[in-house]
């Protein structure tokens, strides 16, 4: 402990240090000052002095009002320490990124710690310290509505993401200005809502829990995040919050993690609902006990102010090293040297600050979009053509998505907009709303695009439906988007559709309707002039699917990394035994898009694959040398991706995972040898004594573009 904390420390009282552990909101400062007002009044028995004692508040941002609100603060703290400001720079702060999912897709780690730099460097001159973010949750239902705000279906995807996230965010220490604090959440497991609805239980055994989640959770920490948030949701039969096993065993003593522990919001209130505590006070006492050090809005660890000479040793050791965590955090953020660390309100105005920024959210939109589907090489088009664009999202600024800070929908240039600065001659109009269709309507757009060369179909769902509290059982796009395709479809020109999604949809009709379509996720501030560009070729599509495109609902969850079972499909058409082998009677297993699945303009083909040593010890690598050719008259761009499968493990194995990707270009008529690399280490699996280690046996690797499509050679890891 450094002399500062210590110091502190000695001289602080019971209730000051209880202070600390507790985060309030903006509301209970009004003009800077202290206030318990409107519709938080039933806290009036919360005293205004203890405003002034509390550790920390989320979501105010802006450098005028940090400053007032700390100001004020500091003059009437006993001790003067400052308040650290925290909320949810999830992709972006005024500069708007893609949404995490669509950062995923991007394949590529630079785009997201590109993106999570710039949020830190926009977010500190703003006043803030810490973000709530990266989410790091692996998710495989797009019936959850937060599958946004994650970068997807895969561990290893996750974990790089979610390292170069918390790098982008907190930048290499000592800490410098343009950084802040990132909060790694929901500790643990929140991606994995039973039938995908909010906030319900999570369920699964810990082998698998240590095998596919815990992955990416581990890696941010790896990486240094300062902080992790607790989750909503029950994990082994315990909430999240109060989970000693999950918050002590395995995030302080096996991952190592030191930092601050906070809870989502209100979550220590919650564990009352979930019925595992007998009141607050008791949720405050377990909540503490299983090491949590912030409460969040839920005035729980409030409750133990007014009793605070009656606190047994017990409870006043944990809320000093809770303390002591908080105030450590604030040393390392340099609020003590400077409680206005970074804040700058002529930044903050100044246009010069993210003309770049905006550069940056461009490109990271571009290595985002996905496209799916090109018959016939509809795509790119010529700019000499003149587009119909029509649909719902064609008029729209809505294309930042949820947990978009400062963004501005109503300044963000809608897509339709785009396309004029790129194309000679474009026509618009919404041919219909998200869930509304009338015939005027339709007929209108018609009569407009029967004039065009090509539609271009702007469809979607708006921001407000995806995102937090946004779960739904109908992941169909909506019917009267699809009636407007089909009506568009009748006037026989290319159509391509564009999706604006906050999640994976099912897209049978539209792929059916469509000749091209490119899923445009919610691309951020800079999203339309990126779509511009991938219709119009200036720029090779280069996104890949993060998370698996279902066929139909019935299939969900569906994801690429299954565990093998003792009816394989493939063995039942060997033998020709279709019936009692793992599969549905009335689909196919197999999803609309796979993992990893897009399609850029030229044409790149694996050409050649040696392995270097097929035989190899648990300290080597086993390398792979491979050829990519562009027989094709333009530069292009793809995901070179390698998986792996044990042959024969002691616990069933994944048919395939991903252990190695690389987003690379290979110039028009020429050929390029990529060497893949992948630590024997990396094989690693989980045990049924939960030890993580190589098995000695039979390995196979399989390279291609995709999770479906892939060549495949044998290996041996030898002791
Ligand atoms: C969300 C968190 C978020 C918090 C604070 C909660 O509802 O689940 O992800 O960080 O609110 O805004």
């Amino acid at each position: 402990m450094s002399n500062l904390v210590s110091e502190l420390l000695a001289k602080m009282t019971t209730e000051e240090k209880i202070g600390q552990l507790i985060q309030l909101t903006g509301d209970f400062f009004q003009d800077g000052k202290a206030a318990i007002t409107g519709p938080i009044n039933e806290l009036a028995h919360l005293k205004l002095q203890t405003v002034y004692s509390v550790g920390s508040v989320l979501g105010v941002s802006g450098a005028a009002d940090v400053r007032r609100i700390q100001e004020n603060y500091l003059a009437n703290n006993r001790l003067k320490i400052p308040l650290l400001f925290m909320a949810d720079v999830v992709h972006g702060y005024q500069t708007i990124f893609p949404i995490p999912l669509g950062l995923g897709a991007s394949f590529d780690p630079t785009v997201m710690e590109t993106a999570s730099g710039i949020a830190a460097k926009e977010s500190v001159a703003a006043g803030l310290h810490v973000t709530f973010a990266p989410m790091v949750d692996l998710v495989r239902d797009p019936r959850w509505g937060r599958v946004m705000e994650s970068t997807g279906e895969d561990s290893y995807l996750n974990s790089v993401m979610a390292q170069a996230a918390v790098k982008g965010f907190q930048g290499d220490s000592p800490w410098d200005e343009k950084h802040l604090a990132a909060s790694v959440k929901h500790f643990a497991a929140y991606g994995a809502p039973e039938a995908g609805r909010e906030y319900n239980t999570v369920d699964m055994s810990e082998w698998r829990f240590r095998e596919q989640y815990l992955p990416a959770y581990s890696a941010a920490i790896n990486a240094q995040a300062m902080l992790v948030m607790t989750s909503f949701n029950t994990l082994f039969g315990v909430p999240a919050t109060q989970n000693q096993h999950l918050l002590r065993d395995i995030l302080r003593d096996e991952l190592g993690f030191h930092g601050v522990v906070i809870t989502d919001w209100n979550a220590i209130e919650e564990l009352v609902h979930h019925g595992t505590v007998r009141d607050l006070k008791d949720a405050a006492q377990k909540a503490l006990a299983a090491g949590v050090d912030i409460d969040m809005m839920a005035f729980a660890y409030a409750e133990f102010l007014n009793k605070a000479v009656e606190l047994e040793p017990g409870v006043l050791k944990l809320i000093d090293e809770s303390a002591q965590r908080i105030l450590e955090l604030k040393e390392t953020m340099g609020l003590f040297a400077d409680p206005y660390r970074g804040l700058d309100e002529s930044k903050e105005k100044d246009p010069e600050f993210i003309r770049d920024n905006l550069v940056q959210a461009q490109k990271a939109a571009e290595e985002s979009l996905v496209l799916v589907k090109n018959h016939r090489r509809t795509l790119p088009l010529s700019q000499r053509q003149k587009l119909a664009v029509i649909g719902p999202v064609a008029q729209t600024g809505d294309l930042l998505g949820s947990w978009s800070w400062k963004g501005d929908v109503e300044t963000t240039q809608s897509i339709a907009d785009a396309l004029v600065d790129t194309f000679s001659e474009i026509v618009t109009a919404p041919g219909c709303g998200y869930h509304s269709f009338n015939k005027q309507q339709v007929e209108q757009a018609k009569l407009l695009a029967s004039d065009a060369d090509v539609i271009v179909a702007a469809i979607g769902l708006p921001s407000s439906e995806s995102g937090e509290a946004t779960s739904i059982t109908d992941i169909s796009i909506p019917a009267e988007q699809i009636a407007l395709l089909k009506e568009l479809k009748t006037l026989n020109k290319p159509l391509i559709s564009v999706v604006i999604t906050g999640r994976p949809l099912l897209l049978k009709e539209v792929h059916t309707l469509s000749d091209a379509v490119l899923i445009g996720w919610f691309p951020g501030s800079k999203g339309a002039q990126a779509i511009a560009n991938i219709l119009s070729g200036k720029v090779e599509p280069s996104g890949r699917l993060p998370m698996t495109f279902p066929l139909n609902l019935g299939q969900v969850p569906l994801y690429y990394n299954a565990y093998s079972t003792g009816r394989p499909i493939e063995v039942g058409q060997k033998n020709g035994e279709y019936k009692y082998v793992t599969k549905y009677v009335d689909s196919s297993n197999e999803p609309l898009y796979p993992f990893g699945f897009g399609l850029g303009y030229g044409k790149i083909l694996l050409t050649d694959m040696t392995m270097v040593s097929n035989s190899l010890k648990m300290n080597d690598q086993l390398i792979l040398d491979v050829t990519l050719t562009n027989d094709s008259p333009r530069d292009s761009k793809t995901v070179l991706q390698c998986y792996t499968h044990q042959k024969v493990g002691e616990t069933v194995r994944p048919l395939k995972e991903l252990k190695w990707f690389k987003k690379v270009t290979v110039e028009k008529q020429s050929s390029l040898k990529i060497q893949v690399n992948i630590p024997v280490a990396r094989l690693a699996s989980v045990h049924q004594d939960f030890s993580t280690k190589v098995d000695v046996g039979d390995y196979q690797v399989m390279v291609g573009f995709d999770s479906m499509n892939l060549k495949v050679l044998d290996f041996k890891v030898k002791e």
